[in-house]
């Protein structure tokens, strides 16, 4: 079993056409080739723009957000076909701050996960506890009932191995508070138990999850070594080359 590490770049509401152009040429005269895999998710008005700076270079596209539908009468919405022919491979869905700021529930972000699925997006569905939901000792309860939102709406209740998960404590994004490798670990390894439910689900062990929250170039490989943890989604540190480059290398 060998789970290929990512290492995502969550730009959120950051970035111009000037800042990405200088970011993306760093990152990508400066990537080494790297055993991981590296993707970075802008805004969508620059999408375009990131996926004819990035052609040519083994850096992958996503979005942050997706519609549920496929096209039509929905103001401000954007389509996950519209995603692909603009050159993205990922979409992220259910991230926290889409759930706590935008309202959306399981229920909707799971309809989102398989609009990204039909349209040939790998989606990375994020979950995660609050900070009051881990000190009542609720953290797993919550984490099962997001997963099983997503995972009871699949074809025969199994994860498809192209789709990804991210496991972001809401207490530690944008904090400087990271989960210990320990406490991240704990989550992941029961994830995966979860996606197991049906039994020996052959293709659960290539299934990546993802850590994310104040993920830094100081604290990533401990991290990344944990053996259920497959990569890094990182925001603000996603922003500066030379952090960002030394946690792709910690995930090599
Ligand atoms: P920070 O790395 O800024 O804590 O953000 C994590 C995150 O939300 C990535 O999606």
């Amino acid at each position: 079993m060998m789970r290929k590490k990512l290492v995502a770049g969550n730009w959120k509401m950051n970035g111009s056409l000037a800042q990405n152009r200088a970011l993306l040429a760093s990152l990508c005269q400066q990537l080494p080739i790297l055993s991981c895999e590296v993707a970075v998710f802008p805004p969508f008005p620059y999408l375009s723009q990131a996926s004819e700076l990035l052609h040519g270079s083994s850096i992958r596209l996503g979005a942050q957000t997706l519609s549920e539908y496929r096209e039509g009468a929905y103001t401000g919405e954007v389509a996950a076909g519209m995603l692909r022919e603009v050159g993205c491979s990922y979409v992220l869905v259910g991230h926290s701050e889409r759930r706590s700021l935008f309202a959306e529930s399981d229920q909707a972000i799971a309809r989102k996960f398989l609009a990204a699925l039909a349209s040939g997006l790998n989606p990375i569905l994020c979950f995660g506890e609050t900070l009051e939901e881990r000190q009542a000792g609720v953290t797993l309860d919550v984490i099962k009932r997001q997963v099983l939102a997503v995972l009871a709406c699949l074809d025969g209740g199994s994860w498809p191995q192209s789709a990804i998960l991210a496991y972001e404590p809401v207490w530690a994004i944008g904090t400087g508070l990271t989960a210990t490798p320990l406490q991240a670990q704990e989550v992941h390894a029961y994830v995966r138990s979860l996606l197991n439910q049906g039994g020996e689900e052959a293709g659960v062990a290539e299934v990546r999850i993802l850590y994310g929250g104040s993920v830094r170039a100081k604290n990533a490989r401990e991290l990344f070594c944990q053996p259920d943890i497959d990569g890094g989604l990182i925001g603000g540190a996603s922003l500066n080359v030379d952090e960002f480059l030394e946690i792709c290398r910690a995930a090599t």
